[in-house]
This record gives structure tokens, C-alpha cells and sequence, in this order.
């Protein structure tokens, strides 16, 4: 069975307060972006629903989606795409940020999943996605050069360790 994007729901609490707190370690991403800590789940929850279906857009948040991987009713991870970018965005972070959970990687999560956000991208209106990911971040690196990424450029200064690439929307 494929992986499947969706909306957080309440009966993700365990399982995503589990994966957030394993990835605070994390050098690279957070899990549950912009969660606050000790807020219940419930009202980060609702905020983050809120952006995706466009119904209110509070900074960090930009207009996209953040959605869950799910397989076969396990929380594997989660996607943040991002429909539209400001200059920081732009030139810092892109369109996609990814996250699989320790104990879930390297069983193609990730790679389906981009997949899937791509073609969200698409829908969006957005013909050229830019990801980008830290020279030291090597399994982001070879993920994305095995989806056919092309670098582009190191990003500018003050972040100018971090990789840009270029992937188009359309298969
Ligand atoms: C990067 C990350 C999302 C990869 O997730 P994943 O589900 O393990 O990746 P996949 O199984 O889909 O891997 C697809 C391909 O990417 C490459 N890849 C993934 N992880 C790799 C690693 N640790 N080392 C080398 N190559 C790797 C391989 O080419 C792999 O194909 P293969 O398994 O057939 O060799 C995961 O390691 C992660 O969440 N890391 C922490 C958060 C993060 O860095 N996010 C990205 C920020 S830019």
C-alpha cells in the first residue's frame, strides 16, 4: 500500500507528540512545526488545520499545507508545502519541507511523499518547486538528487550552507 498525505486529526496525539519529541534532537527539522511546548495538541492542531484549509495564516505559517504521512494507519511523518513564499522563503527554504520519524526511514516514505507534494505543488498553480537542504544533511541531498533535483546554487549569505534545488512539478 502507498503512503498517504493527510490533515492531523486528535487521535494523532500519542503517536505526534512522540515524533516530535524524538526529532527535538534532530539538527536539521521539527516535527510538529510551530507547536508550543506543553500547548495542548488539540490547539496546535486547529491552527495547523487552519492554514491548510485556508482559513487563517498566522506568521510562521506561510499559505500551504501541513499534512501527515500515514501508512496503513501508522504515523510516519509529514510534509509542509508551501503554496506561496515570502524573500526569506525564497531564497532560504523553499516550497517543501519533509520529516520521516526514526525507526520509519529508508523504506521510501520520503520519496513517495515528495512525490505526492509535488504534484500538490502543481494544483497550485507552482510549475518549478525549489527544496533546498543543508550541505551537511547528506540523506536529504541523496534523496533529492535521486528524484531528479538540479542543483541550482548554494543559498546567500548568512545561510549560504544550504543546497537549492530545482524540481519541476510535473512528472
Ligand atoms: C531525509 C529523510 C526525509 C529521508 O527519508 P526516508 O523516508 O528515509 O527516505 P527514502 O526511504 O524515501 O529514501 C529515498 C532515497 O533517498 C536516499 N536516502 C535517503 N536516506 C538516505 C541516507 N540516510 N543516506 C543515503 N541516502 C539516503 C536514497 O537514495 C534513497 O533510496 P534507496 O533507499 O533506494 O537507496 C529523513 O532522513 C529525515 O526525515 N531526516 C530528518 C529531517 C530532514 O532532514 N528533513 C529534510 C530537511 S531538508
Amino acid at each position: 500500500m502507498a503512503p498517504i498525505l493527510r490533515l492531523p486529526a486528535l487521535e494523532d496525539e500519542k503517536a505526534a507528540l512522540d515524533g516530535h519529541r524524538k526529532m527535538l534532537t534532530d539538527p536539521f527539522m521539527d516535527f510538529l512545526l510551530d507547536y508550543r511546548s506543553a500547548e495542548p495538541f488539540a490547539a496546535w492542531m486547529e491552527r495547523v488545520n487552519a492554514v491548510s484549509l485556508g482559513l487563517h495564516c498566522p506568521a510562521p505559517w506561510l499559505p500551504g499545507e501541513f499534512l501527515f504521512i500515514e501508512d496503513e494507519g501508522t504515523l510516519v511523518g509529514r510534509v509542509w508545502i508551501r503554496f506561496e513564499l515570502d524573500e526569506h522563503m525564497a531564497e532560504y527554504e523553499g516550497h517543501l519541507g519533509y520529516v520521516v520519524l526514526p525507526g520509519h526511514r529508508r523504506r521510501g516514505y520520503a520519496h513517495q511523499a515528495l512525490a505526492m507534494s509535488l504534484a500538490r505543488l502543481r494544483l497550485a498553480g507552482v510549475q518549478t518547486a525549489l527544496v533546498t537542504c543543508e550541505q551537511s544533511n547528506l540523506a536529504s541531498i541523496a534523496l533529492l538528487e535521486a528524484a531528479g533535483a538540479a542543483f541550482e546554487r548554494m543559498a546567500a549569505a548568512p545561510m549560504a550552507s544550504r543546497r537549492r534545488y530545482m524540481l519541476a512539478t510535473s512528472p
